[in-house]
């Protein structure tokens, strides 16, 4: 079972691997699969709920999609992305709402897009008892500040993530999430970090790897540079899906191995009073109600 500690005491071993979900199906799979942690990212504002962005996403859907996640797996550490102005603004509501992951959702640790202004809160929530993952790069909470572009690209800006890592660290996070860097950076920061870096489009050398589920299946039709696709599951499911449609339209779904038919049925007499008084002829499907005659149908207490 991977616990916090035992993530945060990982570095130089082999690499941590997470992976985004938001259902308990998908959650179980990764956990079979052997995926050390599992991030209930807001990326599902994206990936599952249809928005253009994460900013929409909410406590509540993060509660909601945490506890699903949780109850589908033993092993797996949990980790409840808190989303946009749902931290940061008032502390104790910061407290409440993170507190509400553990507590409600029964997640192992709260993610934080982080910045100057998460350094303090970091520390409160560390220790109240609540573990942090940090994310520092692009953090798409900013997406109206930032865009979706590469972050520490110059030396100023490298430095400014070096000292913000270093002080996260400081405050008690157990990882840093180091999103769409340089991977020289990422290199850099990782050298200097006590605790695991966890990289997404940060290169080779993070303590760890995380993507997004959606990408990873390929069930999107896009997904960004640094992602790799490892299935084609949306080519999957339109191939299964096509494959009921035309099973339906032909007649050939369902079956006779698919259908059941319950023998007993034909002993209740109040059935065959039914049958007979409805006007139904056995053959009669819906669209040839208006042939049959007789009273309308009574309903029958069995
Ligand atoms: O919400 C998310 O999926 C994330 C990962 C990209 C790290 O923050």
């Amino acid at each position: 079972m991977s616990t916090v500690r035992e993530i945060r005491d990982r570095e130089d071993e082999n690499p941590i691997t997470m992976l985004t979900a938001y259902d308990a199906l998908t959650a179980s799979i990764i956990e079979d699969a052997g995926i050390d942690v599992i991030l209930v990212g807001d990326s599902m504002g994206n990936t599952v709920m249809g928005y253009d962005s994460t900013l929409p996403v909410t406590i509540d859907d993060v509660q909601s999609r945490t506890g699903a996640v949780v109850r589908a797996t033993d092993e797996t550490l949990v980790v409840a992305d808190l989303p946009f102005l749902s931290f940061g603004v008032d502390e104790t509501e910061t407290v409440q709402n993170a507190g509400r992951m553990l507590k409600q959702a029964g997640a192992d640790a709260v993610k934080i897009e982080s910045g100057p202004h998460t350094i303090a809160l970091t520390e409160r929530l560390v220790e109240l008892g609540i573990p942090v993952m940090a994310h520092l790069g692009l953090t798409p909470q900013h997406v109206n500040q930032l865009g979706y572009e590469q972050q520490a690209t110059d030396s100023d800006g490298a430095k400014e993530l070096l000292d913000l890592a270093g002080a996260h660290q400081q405050a008690g996070a157990f990882a840093v999430v180091l999103e769409h860097v340089p991977s020289n950076v990422a290199t850099a920061v990782t050298t200097a970090l006590d605790i695991p870096t966890i990289g997404i489009g940060a290169g080779p050398d993070c303590d760890g790897q995380v993507l997004v589920i959606t990408d990873v299946l390929g069930l999107d039709d896009w997904s960004p540079s640094f992602s790799k696709q490892f299935g084609d599951v949306r080519g999957e499911i339109k191939q299964a899906v096509r494959q009921y449609r035309d099973a339906v339209d032909s007649g050939e779904f369902p079956d006779r191995e698919h259908s059941h038919a319950e023998s007993d049925l034909d002993e209740f007499e109040e059935w065959t009073v039914l049958v007979a008084s409805s006007g139904y002829s056995p053959r009669a499907g819906v669209n040839d109600r208006e042939l049959c005659t007789g009273d309308p149908i009574e309903v029958v207490q069995w």
